[in-house]
This record gives structure tokens, sequence and C-alpha cells, in this order.
């Protein structure tokens, strides 16, 4: 396993939409040991989720995960998930603001607003149908990340950028309203 450089805000890679990995490569070892690599990275920099886009790999494939992550210790769990070739369905209108960040735009905070349900129909690593209903905080993460699989940041979708805000800024004035996620 390897830790992989993260692609930050102006590489190209983080604009340019992934491609669907044929359903007979995810279990070759090269998407596995790519998989590997990205749950390894997204723990070694506490992210809450990684597209591959952002190990410069145009594949759609991402994982999430919180566990008890430092970076968000308010943050409701989610197991380790896997997601390749994902499709998402709004399940509703409603949308909520809250905290997102971004490995890839690095110390930064900012409010978006994200559909608080959607269905996710996916592949796991093992090439197993996945058919989830996701809600709240978890539906974030996951809109966050397909969002990296065509090409697209979390600022895109900000309504107003005076939320944008730096860490330790965002620590001193922001911290405590609402949940968050990237
Ligand atoms: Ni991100």
């Amino acid at each position: 396993m390897a830790i992989l450089k993260v692609a930050r805000l102006g590489h190209p890679v983080l604009r340019q939409p992934a491609r669907p990995v044929p359903l007979d490569a995810i279990r070759a070892p090269e998407t596995q040991r790519l998989i590997d690599d990205m749950i390894e990275t997204m723990r070694e920099y506490d992210g809450a989720g990684l597209a591959a886009n952002q190990v410069h790999v145009l594949q759609q494939v991402c994982v999430i995960e919180v566990l008890g992550n430092p970076r968000y210790p308010d943050a409701p769990h989610i197991p380790l998930t896997v997601v390749i070739d994902p499709v998402v369905t709004p399940l509703t209108d409603e949308m909520e603001e809250g905290w997102e960040g971004c490995l890839s735009v690095p110390d930064m905070r900012g409010m978006v607003p994200r559909l608080t349900a959607v269905r996710l129909e996916c592949w796991d690593r093992e090439a197993r149908r996945v058919d989830v209903i996701a809600k709240d905080f978890f539906a974030r993460v996951i809109q966050h990340e397909i969002d990296h699989l065509n090409g697209i940041v979390y600022l895109d979708r900000m309504r107003n950028l005076a939320t944008l805000a730096h860490i330790a800024e965002w620590n001193k004035h922001w911290l405590g309203s609402r949940e968050h996620a990237d």
C-alpha cells in the first residue's frame, strides 16, 4: 500500500470527468491496489472521503469513511464505503447548508447546500451491486465525492463565498455551527 499524492485546486485533473470502470476490471489487481492506496491516503490525511481524481486517476472510484475523525470530531460515523461507477438520484428537493472541506482545497471550509436524501447505486470492490438510501451527512459526503468524479469541487456549489474560511479562522469564528464533510 502507498500514500498517494493529492492534487490541489488548480490541477486540471480535478476538472476532468472520470471514466467508468468496466465491471470485469473491478477485481483486477490494479484496481484493488488503487482502492487500497486511496483508503490509506484518505486515512493518512483524515479525509472523510477521497475520489480517484484527487490522486490523479480518472476512474469512477471513491472511498468514504468517517470513524472518530479528528478533522470532524462531531460528525456521524460512516463505515468504510467503496463506491465504483456511481449513479446518484435525488430523493428530495430539500437542500440543507453545511460546512465542507476538501483535501484538494487544503485548510479551507465553506458552506455548501446539498440534497438531504439521495439514492446511491454503484459497485463495491468485490463487484457486488450496492443500492442504498443515504440521508443527511452521508448524503452530503456522497454528493461531494461524486461531484469530484464529474470534475466539480465544493466551491462551485457554494451560494455565498463570504462563508469561505481558512481553517484557523473557522475554528475561532464558526466551529460548531452545523455539520461538515469532505
Ligand atoms: Ni473533496
